[in-house]
């Protein structure tokens, strides 16, 4: 048996998360990993810990994270946005890791065959707070709570004018493609955001959730067949089942969360159910 695994929020820049990767091994020498973003910040971080599991896994499948995407002092590139998510891309092409812009893989293997797709769509501020319904009354509110997000900082939208735009950029593009598949194969659809808001009813600050994801892909799981969704950022590991799909947030964390979980698992497994 040979399985589809899946993985997210690695946060390697932490020198326990950093260690922790040897335990990210393939069961046999066919498994594929997912890996649904959140890696590290820097460039050379994203590379150690992708180049790595690109040796020891048949396929590696990235989809990136907020924490890839900021545009940090410590890092050589100053790319921003757009810009820096070409960057990324071209590492990954480097690596023989894929991403969303390569074709969609189909697994073969135990459980399937299903397309694999990851996708990169950001969020648009559409998971707003109770008793808000605009981003600028959901921003304030989150600024008079204290809660924000550090994306506001150190995520830039360039070349577009706000992160609500070149997420509905993406949304379209993605969507075009998706309709494209061969609609008798299953598909397990990879994001860093859930792409149905119920998994972040239960933050512990619901105000956190408008960068959580988008409201635009709330019927994806069934317009495109899903077998499963796999995703993270919320780094609140488990399985919802939304219309029958399960949908799996597969994230390490930082040591602290998983210390007190008592300790990390390893990766999820997708397929075979
Ligand atoms: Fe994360
Ligand atoms: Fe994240």
């Amino acid at each position: 048996m040979n399985n589809l695994l899946a993985i997210s929020d690695l946060h390697v820049s932490h020198a326990e998360n950093r260690r922790l990767l040897d335990r990210v091994v393939p069961s046999s020498p066919c498994d594929w990993l997912i890996v649904a973003g959140d890696v590290a910040e820097r460039m050379s971080d994203i590379r150690w810990a992708l180049e790595r599991l690109s040796e020891r896994f048949a396929k590696v499948i990235w989809a990136p994270g907020n924490h890839e995407l900021w545009t940090t002092s410590g890092d050589p590139s100053a790319a921003r946005g757009e810009e820096r998510y070409r960057e990324l891309v071209k590492m990954c092409g480097e690596l023989d890791v894929l991403t969303p812009e390569d074709p969609y893989p189909i697994w073969e293997g135990s459980g399937g065959p299903v397309t694999v797709a990851p996708l990169f769509l950001l969020y648009d501020y559409s998971f707003r707070p109770d008793g808000t319904s605009t981003k600028e009354e959901a921003l304030a509110l989150a600024y008079e709570s204290g809660v924000v997000c550090t994306d506001e900082v150190l995520l830039h939208p360039d070349p577009y004018p706000s992160l609500e735009s070149w997420c509905e950029a993406r949304v379209t593009e993605t969507e075009r493609r998706l309709q494209e598949l061969d609609p008798r194969i299953p598909t397990v659809l990879v994001n860093h955001y859930p792409l149905v808001r119920e998994p972040t009813r239960v933050l512990r600050y619901p105000q956190f959730a408008q960068w959580c994801g988008t409201e635009r892909t709330a019927d994806w799981h069934r317009r495109f067949r899903a077998a499963a969704v796999v995703y993270g950022h919320l780094h609140i590991p488990r399985t919802t089942w939304h219309d029958g799909v399960p949908f799996m947030e597969v994230s390490v964390g930082y040591p602290r969360e998983w210390n007190r979980r008592g300790g990390y698992p390893g990766p999820a497994r997708v397929l075979p159910a």
